[in-house]
């Protein structure tokens, strides 16, 4: 595909953009979980169903309140950030208007999903009285893109960080996907997550071929360079230093025993999935470097060796 292949979806976007056809959700007051029990596995171990069985539900809203942070953080910070430049023309090479306008519409999207995740935030505090104990400033994304970057020249930034915002709108989408589906959690959270998934399902296929668009008309050289900073992305964004700093944070609040404490810590260790070809996430970002053409290049599959099958 080229740029003057590109076809927009400006109308698929009046008829289904949640923020054209949703009404807002409130959350119930019900049995119900407000998060999944399997995004919050520290939940699940052993020590925590001995010694505070009592917090599940103080851990679970915390868990909802770091998505929902995080969620704001991605949308707002990182997204954005490139969706907005090239809805602007200031993306070089500059985009043709339909790709601009699609852009524009992934802003809206975006600063929609931020704002329906605040009210989600303002509603739970309402709900349970429990404020936010442990919001992290930042979240793996923050650190990975500028990391990737600086192994870039400067004249190659926007692109680079054009090829990560693409890669995490490309993985985002299964994550929310389990959510949606979980009968154990209320109504009004699956309902949150079905709305996002709707969105983005459009924003992957944007993403994508933005990316086919630049990379079929960049330089070899320029390919080279990217290619080369693709590893050091995916180790960054997948490590799960941040999400450890918050179990971490939030154990602090569970128990009042250093013992049991200790314990918990030691169950939190072990959570994490090994960054290699079996992470979760790393299908989906292989299916992109295929829909965006740029695992065609022999040097992005020599970047990607480690990872490919
Ligand atoms: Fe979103
Ligand atoms: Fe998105």
């Amino acid at each position: 595909m080229n740029a003057t292949d590109y076809c927009s979806f400006a109308e698929a976007w009046e008829e289904r953009a949640t923020i054209r056809t949703r009404p807002r959700r409130r959350v119930e007051d019900d049995q119900r979980l407000i998060y999944p029990l399997s995004r919050q596995p520290l939940v699940l171990s052993a020590t925590f169903q001995r010694e505070c069985p009592h917090q599940r539900d103080f851990a679970l809203v915390q868990s909802l309140y770091k998505f929902i942070h995080d969620v704001v953080i991605f949308e707002t910070e990182i997204v954005n950030h490139t969706a907005s430049a090239i809805a602007r023309g200031r993306f070089a090479p500059p985009y043709p208007f339909a790709c601009r306008y699609d852009a524009m519409t992934v802003v809206v999207d975006e600063d929609y999903h931020a704002l329906v995740a605040m009210d989600f935030m303002q509603q739970t505090i309402e709900l349970t009285g429990i404020e936010p104990v442990a919001l992290p400033s930042e979240i793996e994304l923050s650190r990975a893109i500028p990391a990737a970057l600086a192994l870039l020249p400067e004249a190659l930034h926007q692109a680079g960080e054009l090829i990560c915002v693409a890669i995490a709108e490309n993985t985002l989408t299964n994550d929310v996907a389990a959510f949606a589906r979980d009968e154990s959690v209320k109504d009004s959270i699956k309902g949150l997550m079905a709305d996002h998934l709707l969105d983005e399902g459009r924003h992957s296929t944007f993403w994508t071929r933005l990316v086919r668009i630049y990379w079929q008309s960049a330089p070899d050289p320029d390919k080279r360079l990217l290619a080369q900073m693709l590893p050091t992305f995916i180790e960054r964004y997948l490590t799960n230093d941040i999400q450890k700093a918050f179990d971490l944070a939030l154990i602090e609040h569970l128990h009042p025993a250093p013992s049991v404490r200790q314990a918990l810590r030691e169950e939190a260790q072990g959570l994490a999935f090994p960054i290699n070809r079996q992470h979760p996430l790393l299908a989906n970002i292989l299916r992109f470097f295929q829909g965006s053409s740029i695992l065609d290049s022999p040097c992005a599959r020599d970047a990607l060796a480690a990872y490919l099958p």
